[in-house]
C-alpha cells in the first residue's frame, strides 16, 4: 500500500455511464487514457463531489444518475475513512462516514480536499460571474466546511425576500416597511459573512497567484485579482462596516427592487475582476495570456490548500496538458510534488514525457469501465 495515497478505492454505481466501476488506486500519479465520451471526464466529476459535494458541471444530481436508475452511488476509501454519497434521481442526498450516516451535508466536508484543472476553466477569464463565484465558493468549502451552511442559510433568506418582492410586484402584497427592514436586516447579516470569507480568500490567494503568473509568463506580466460585488464595501474587515454597507445600499435600490421584483444587491451578484497589467484579462487577454492566468490560479488554489490542510489536495487534471504548451506543461509538472497525488486523462499519450508515464498507473477507459494499460 503506497502511504502517499489519499484516495485508495473508488467505487461507483450507477453513476453517469459507470454501471459499477471498483476502482483501486495504486501510484501518486493515475492516468486515465480514452477516446472521447468514455467516461474520464465522470470519474473526476466523482471524485470532485466528494471534496466539494458539488458537481462543476451540472448543478441537478439527477444529471448524474445512470440512465434508467433510482440513484448513484459514489463510495470512496480516503486514508482510513470510508466515504459515501448516495444521489438519488429525487429526494435527498444521503451521505455517510464509516458507516454513520450523517444529519448535515457539510460534516462531509474537510476530509478530502481536490483541485480540479479542465479545459472548461478558461471560463473563469471568459464566462459570467457566477462561474467565479462557484469557483471561490469551492475553495471556501474545502477550507472551511462551515461555508456550506453560511451559503445555505443566505440563499434561503434570498429565496425568501425574492419571494416577497415578487408578490409586491404582483400586487399580491401590499410593501411593509416594517417587514422589509427585517429582511433587509437578515439579509446583510448572512449576506456579509459570505462577503467577508470571499474577500478574504482573494487577498490570500492573489500573492499565490501572482508568484505562478510572474514564473510561467516569465515575469512580464503582472495578475491582479480584485473582488468585486455590486456595492462599494469597506477596505477593513469590520463585520459592522460591512453590514452598515450592505444595508444603505440595499435602501437605496427599495424602489428598484419593488419593480423589478428581486434582490439586486448582495453576494449572489459579485464578481471577481481579473487584470493582466491593468488591463481586463477577458478582453485584452490573448488565448495564451488567458491559459496562463487560468493555470496561475489553479496553482495558487493548489498552495493555500495545502498550505492551509499540511498536505497537498488531490489534484484532478482533466484533459488540460494538450492545450498548454511546453513552458506550461513543465511549470505545472514542477509544481506537483512527488506527494501530490494526482489524477490525468487524456485521449493521447503521446504529449507524455517519458519520466511520467515511467512513475504512473495507465488505465485505458471505454463506455464506462477501465482496464489497465
Ligand atoms: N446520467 C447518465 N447516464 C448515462 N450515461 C451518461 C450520463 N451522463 C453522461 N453519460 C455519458 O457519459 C459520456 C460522457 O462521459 P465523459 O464526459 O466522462 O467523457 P470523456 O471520456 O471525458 O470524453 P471527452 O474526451 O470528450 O472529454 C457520454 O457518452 C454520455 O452519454
Ligand atoms: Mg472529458
Amino acid at each position: 500500500m503506497n502511504e502517499l495515497l489519499r484516495l485508495r478505492q473508488l467505487r461507483l454505481t450507477h453513476f453517469r455511464n459507470y454501471p459499477t466501476l471498483d476502482f483501486p488506486l495504486s501510484a501518486p500519479l493515475t492516468i486515465l487514457v480514452g477516446e472521447n465520451a468514455q467516461g474520464k471526464s465522470n470519474l473526476l466529476e466523482a471524485i470532485f463531489l466528494l471534496a466539494t459535494l458539488r458537481s462543476h458541471r451540472v448543478s441537478r444530481d439527477s444529471d448524474m444518475v445512470e440512465e434508467g436508475h433510482d440513484l448513484a452511488e459514489i463510495q470512496a476509501q480516503c486514508f482510513a475513512l470510508d466515504l459515501r454519497l448516495v444521489l438519488p434521481r429525487q429526494g435527498r442526498r444521503r451521505l455517510s462516514i464509516n458507516g454513520v450516516s450523517l444529519t448535515k451535508q457539510q460534516e462531509f466536508l474537510g476530509h478530502l480536499q481536490a483541485v480540479l484543472f479542465s479545459s472548461l476553466d478558461l471560463d473563469l477569464v471568459r464566462g459570467s460571474p457566477e462561474i467565479r463565484r462557484q469557483w471561490l465558493d469551492g475553495i471556501l468549502l474545502q477550507l472551511e466546511p462551515l461555508y456550506w451552511s453560511v451559503v445555505q442559510q443566505y440563499q434561503q433568506i434570498l429565496r425568501q425576500r425574492n419571494a416577497l418582492l415578487k408578490g409586491i410586484k404582483l400586487g399580491h402584497f401590499r410593501p411593509d416597511p416594517t417587514q422589509m427592514a427585517a429582511w433587509n436586516d437578515q439579509l446583510a447579516i448572512a449576506g456579509t459573512k459570505v462577503m467577508r470569507r470571499r474577500a478574504r480568500l482573494l487577498l490570500r490567494l492573489t500573492p499565490l497567484a501572482q508568484r505562478w503568473h510572474q514564473n510561467i509568463s516569465g515575469d512580464r506580466e503582472l495578475l491582479t485579482l480584485t473582488y468585486a460585488p455590486r456595492h462599494p464595501v469597506p477596505t477593513n474587515d469590520e463585520p459592522q462596516a460591512w453590514q452598515d454597507a450592505f444595508l444603505s445600499h440595499l435602501e437605496a435600490r427599495t424602489l428598484a427592487e419593488t419593480q423589478q421584483g428581486t434582490t439586486l444587491v448582495g453576494p449572489h451578484r459579485d464578481d471577481v475582476q481579473l487584470h493582466i497589467n491593468a488591463a481586463p484579462a477577458r478582453e485584452f487577454g490573448s488565448q495564451g495570456q488567458q491559459r496562463t492566468l487560468v493555470l496561475a490560479l489553479k496553482l495558487a488554489e493548489l498552495e493555500l490548500l495545502e498550505t492551509v490542510h499540511g498536505h497537498p489536495p488531490l489534484l484532478l487534471l482533466d484533459d488540460v496538458f494538450a492545450e498548454l504548451d511546453l513552458r506550461r506543461q513543465q511549470e505545472l509538472l514542477s509544481a506537483i510534488a512527488p506527494r501530490t497525488q494526482t489524477l490525468l486523462t487524456t485521449t493521447h499519450l503521446g504529449t507524455f514525457d517519458r519520466r511520467w508515464l515511467d512513475n504512473s498507473a495507465i488505465f485505458t477507459v471505454t463506455q464506462g469501465t477501465l482496464a489497465p494499460l
